[in-house]
């Protein structure tokens, strides 16, 4: 698909989706935007989002490779950008970038925070300054990143919230040792989002934690989609090989095979691929329309990946 057929189809989506035409029924370029309900209040968001745990950088290059990321996103349905202080400049690029552009608005922000040592104060500090580099004064949802600090961080969050300076409250882990952990703070906090690790490498959440977020209403969010940008990336296991003819109905390159696997399962609400490249994004973003993987034939995804060698 181009870049003209693909904003054409953006175009339509927003058009189609005032006439209540399905989200999920077309596979034609043009077909609509797959969207899902936060459960909490039932705003509806695009079902592929971004990571930014590689945008700290200061190269006048590798910030103009970032720009046009951040410009275009939008344009083609993806809102929800993923930050967090612990990525370095990431928040600041963000923030540097998103008032070049004018497009503030146009996206649904994600970041973190810890509380080191439950230390409160350090905990606000914190979220004092994600408001001031992400360049904002509102903040679509905090989480409280790998856990650090949850207890402490709460009441912070719920504070925050009902102040209205943040929308949404959650928390995160990349790491199937605390998926028990997550389940805990699930069943003790009422929790807007979670973000977890979920792939068709990597099913854990699936037996406990996505079946668990749908019964208490939270919305989930996949980061490492493709196994992690430092992780056992899931390009690697399939370099050289086609996408089989089986999947050709869903996705025409690895990226939206791997991403339709995610959004596919009920429970998620948007997964968070990171990327730095335009080319990498529209394919990214490509995953968010047309048909998706149903039941059966998720199982036989999850066949063929456990039968590659
Ligand atoms: N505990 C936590 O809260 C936590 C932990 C880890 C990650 N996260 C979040 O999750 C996000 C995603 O994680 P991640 O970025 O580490 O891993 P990922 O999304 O699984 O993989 C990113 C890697 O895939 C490449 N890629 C992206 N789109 C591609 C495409 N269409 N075709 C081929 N390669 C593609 C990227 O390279 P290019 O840049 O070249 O596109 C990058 O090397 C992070 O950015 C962060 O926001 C949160």
């Amino acid at each position: 698909m181009t870049r003209r057929e693909l904003l054409k189809a953006a175009a339509f989506a927003g058009a189609s989706s005032c006439l209540g035409i399905s989200a999920h029924a077309a596979t034609t370029p043009t077909s609509d935007l797959i969207t899902r309900a936060i459960p909490s209040t039932g705003e509806r968001i695009g079902v592929v989002g971004l990571g930014t745990n590689n945008y700290s950088v200061t190269a006048p290059e590798e910030l103009a490779a970032r720009k046009e990321v951040l410009a275009h996103m939008w344009k083609l349905g993806g809102t929800l950008i993923d930050t967090a202080p612990a990525y370095g400049r990431s928040e600041e690029v963000i923030g540097e970038l998103l008032a070049q552009l004018g497009n503030r608005d146009r996206y649904f922000i994600a970041t973190k925070a810890t509380a080191p040592n439950d230390d409160a104060a350090a905990g606000r500090a914190m979220i004092e300054e994600s408001f001031r580099r992400l360049r904002t004064d509102h903040i679509e949802l905090i989480q409280v990143h790998s856990l650090m600090g949850l207890d402490t961080l709460m009441p912070i969050l719920q504070e925050l919230k009902a102040a209205r300076r943040i929308k949404y409250l959650g928390a995160t882990t990349s790491s199937g040792r605390q998926h028990a952990a997550m389940a805990d703070a699930l069943r003790k906090y009422k929790m807007d989002f979670m973000q977890i690790n979920y792939s068709i490498d990597d099913r854990d959440a699936a037996s406990t934690l996505l079946p668990l977020a749908q019964e208490r209403g939270t919305a989930v969010l996949v980061n490492v989609p493709f196994g992690g940008r430092r992780g056992s990336n899931v390009f690697a296991r399939v370099r050289g090989q086609a996408v089989p003819t089986w999947a050709s109905e869903f996705a025409t390159s690895w990226a939206q095979f791997f991403l339709k696997y995610v959004v596919s399962h009920p429970a998620v609400t948007c997964a968070i691929p990171g990327t730095t490249k335009l080319a990498h994004l529209e394919d990214n973003q490509a995953a968010a329309r047309g048909a998706l993987p149903d039941a059966s034939m998720r199982k036989r995804m999850e066949a063929f990946w456990d039968g590659l060698s």
